[in-house]
């Protein structure tokens, strides 16, 4: 959707939407407060009043979004009321939507940009027979506000922002016939046009490196496993200390032998949403030239049932030395994430690891479908996740690592086991990672919960792919590592 930042007087064109924002308790004049008492609109957040455009107003329809108290308005409040002005019109026949920001903050009007951009957000590239009229019909954007020129000096890091959760949506929608580890990788390959460093290591290099455990839960697939590396270096001082990220990227988790059952399996496809994360992470610090060196590792297997693949009750060695007896091979991204971050760890000695994965559908049952789970060696890299969690409208939850739990994880003949049984399997599957850190401030999101949304209530959000973590790891680099 091409976006443009207009005064607040410019004419509108024809087949126009006009989006006001309206704040709660605030008294509508004439025929807008008529039509405003007739339909119980009170300007509470998120409520919309779509309306033909009264005389004087020069737009082919009006909606009215509310915002909720005018002094609780903010940058997220901004960015919602907007997307909720394009969910109401999208569908509507006119092809521009002006959305008039309540002030001349510049900043509020590039967030409602943002907000627009991540609303229209749309995988559709499979569909071939839609008919026109389920098409959203709007093609333009205006954002209207008393500082335009400010508005589009705030945007460039907001549209990297928005590129690279795109990106991440599209990595996390694809089928697993069309997204395999390879074509994972090769997608990520194609981001060295940002400036971004990529390497990708196959199966005997990973061998090389003693990863047993990642390898371990690839081996039944006909798909080759990938390590990918990305790397940016942003800082003056290239040689700086890297901050790291981690991602699962489990292209399509069958469970392996422990198979899971079929309702629902095609969810599974959406399994390598950390790995998503990570690499739409790499995409945003490169496409806003962040002041920052950092550094992206991607596991990439497919977990399938297969003569080769991996039993429950096999023994494998981490490239950490430590063994792992796979209990149940269902809980593969934990496999995954063990030498991936171990990895990272030994060969970049960060400041920080940060990992993402789809770890457990314990953390749904914990936190619902709004909060990942974060779990954290380090009390201020926690702090700082929350902050920027806060900021950016991804919540997370602190969940606790207590070490009593660690029993669940003891093995009878091996270092540990894959799995810990039903109790605190979110947490007993933290433990098991925190295992494969040494001494580096550590956090663990567990976005098992938010990586996906069906009936979305967050007008940013569409259905399906979130891309969340994206926009909270953006955030916190930048407010904490760039200076
Ligand atoms: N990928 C799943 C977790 C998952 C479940 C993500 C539902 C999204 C929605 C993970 O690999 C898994 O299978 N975990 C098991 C672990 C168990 C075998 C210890 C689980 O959560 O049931
Ligand atoms: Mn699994
Ligand atoms: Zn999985």
């Amino acid at each position: 959707m091409e976006i443009q930042f207009v005064a607040a007087s410019a004419a509108t064109g024809p087949n126009t939407a006009l989006a006001r924002i309206v704040f709660e308790g605030e008294a509508l004049d004439g025929a807008l407060g008529q039509a405003a008492a007739a339909s119980r609109f009170t300007g509470a957040k998120g409520q919309t009043l779509d309306i033909l455009a009264p005389a004087g107003v020069d737009a082919a329809r009006l909606v009215l979004v509310g915002a909720g108290k005018r002094d609780a308005f903010d940058a997220l409040g901004a960015e919602h009321a907007a997307a909720t002005a394009y969910s109401t019109v999208k569908l509507s026949g006119l092809e521009t939507l002006r959305v008039e920001t309540p002030n001349g903050d510049a900043e509020l009007a590039a967030r409602a940009a943002l907000g627009l951009r991540l609303a229209s957000y749309r995988f559709d590239k499979y569909r071939t027979k839609e008919p026109a009229e389920m098409k959203p019909s709007i093609r333009k954007a205006e954002v209207a506000t008393t500082d335009p020129d400010g508005a589009l000096a705030a945007f460039p890091p907001l549209a990297a922002l928005a590129d690279a959760v795109s990106f991440t949506r599209d990595l996390v929608s694809e089928p697993a016939n069309v997204l395999y580890p390879a074509e994972f990788a090769r997608r990520v390959k194609e981001l060295e046009r940002l400036g971004l460093e990529i390497e990708i290591l196959g199966e005997a290099e990973m061998a090389a490196l003693g990863m047993g455990s990642l390898l371990g839960v690839g081996q039944g697939s006909m798909r080759e496993s990938q390590l990918v590396v990305i790397r940016w270096n942003g800082a003056a001082d290239k040689d700086a200390q890297p901050v790291a990220f981690v991602g699962k990227g489990v292209c399509f988790d069958t469970g392996g032998i422990s198979i899971k059952p079929a309702e629902g399996m095609e969810d599974m496809k959406w399994d390598m949403g950390g790995a998503g994360a990570v690499a739409g992470l790499m995409y945003a610090l490169a496409a806003r030239k962040a002041k920052v060196n950092a550094v992206g590792i991607l596991g990439l297997v497919e977990n399938m049932p297969d003569g080769n693949a991996q039993r429950p009750g096999d023994v494998v060695t981490s490239m950490s030395g430590q063994t792992i007896e796979v209990i149940n091979t269902d809980a593969e991204g934990r496999l995954v994430l063990a030498d991936a971050v171990w990895y990272c760890q030994d060969r970049f000695k960060p400041k920080f690891i940060v990992d993402l994965a789809t770890l457990t559908g314990a953390i749904i049952i914990s936190l619902g479908n709004d909060y990942a789970g974060l779990f954290s060696n380090n009390d201020e890299l926690a702090g700082d996740l929350l902050a920027a969690s806060g900021a950016e409208g991804e919540p997370l939850w602190r969940m606790p690592l207590p070490p009593a739990y660690e029993k669940q994880i003891e093995s009878a003949i091996a270092d540990m086991k894959n799995t810990g049984g039903r109790p605190a399997g979110s947490i007993t599957a933290a433990l098991f990672i925190q295992r494969f850190v040494n001494g580096t401030p550590w956090a663990h999101l567990d976005i098992a919960s938010t990586a996906w949304k069906k009936g979305s209530t967050v007008p940013t959000t569409p259905d399906g792919a979130t891309g969340f973590g994206v926009r909270l790891l953006n955030r916190m680099v930048q407010d904490k590592y760039e200076g």
